[in-house]
């Protein structure tokens, strides 16, 4: 007798769970329904214009090569300095090079590119 009380009592508190869940999820979905998603065009141009080479430089490469670029660790990376092709820098930054880190892991090629366009122009 006891047992069929238990079986109603879990199948009541069931039914109450299951309503209040698809109660809650059906917000949910509404919400997301809101949020618009930007165009693909929009996105492209956010991405290439999000890249701060100066800020990755601050953040990753000036312990070793100077806030100012002027080096200390690693060697100055100035215009003056640098007279190889970009692709040697964006290898050296891609692959490292002695106690040089390689970045090719946690940065992308846009990144490095722009870190390399970055060292060959002059500090502001
Ligand atoms: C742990 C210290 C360290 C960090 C951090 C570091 N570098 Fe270097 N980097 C070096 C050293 C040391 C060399 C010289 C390597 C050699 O002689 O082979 C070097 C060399 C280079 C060169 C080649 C310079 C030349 O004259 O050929 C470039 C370009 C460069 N680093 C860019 C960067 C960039 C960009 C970052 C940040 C993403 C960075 N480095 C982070 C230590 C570092």
């Amino acid at each position: 007798m006891n047992k069929r009380w238990v079986i109603l009592m879990i199948f009541g508190c069931l039914a109450i769970t299951l309503t209040a869940c698809s109660g809650s999820s059906s917000v949910v979905v509404e919400e997301k329904e809101v949020a618009t998603s930007p165009s693909e065009d929009d996105q492209g141009q956010t991405v290439a214009q999000e890249i701060n080479a100066a800020g990755i430089f601050a953040e990753r490469c000036a312990n070793c090569h100077g806030a100012d670029r002027s080096g200390s660790r690693g060697p100055a990376l100035l215009p003056e300095r640098l007279d190889k092709d970009q692709a040697v820098y964006a290898a050296t930054i891609t692959n490292g090079s002695g106690s040089m880190p390689a970045w090719g892991s946690r940065l992308s090629a846009e990144e490095i590119n722009a870190l390399v366009e970055f060292i060959l122009s002059p500090p502001q």
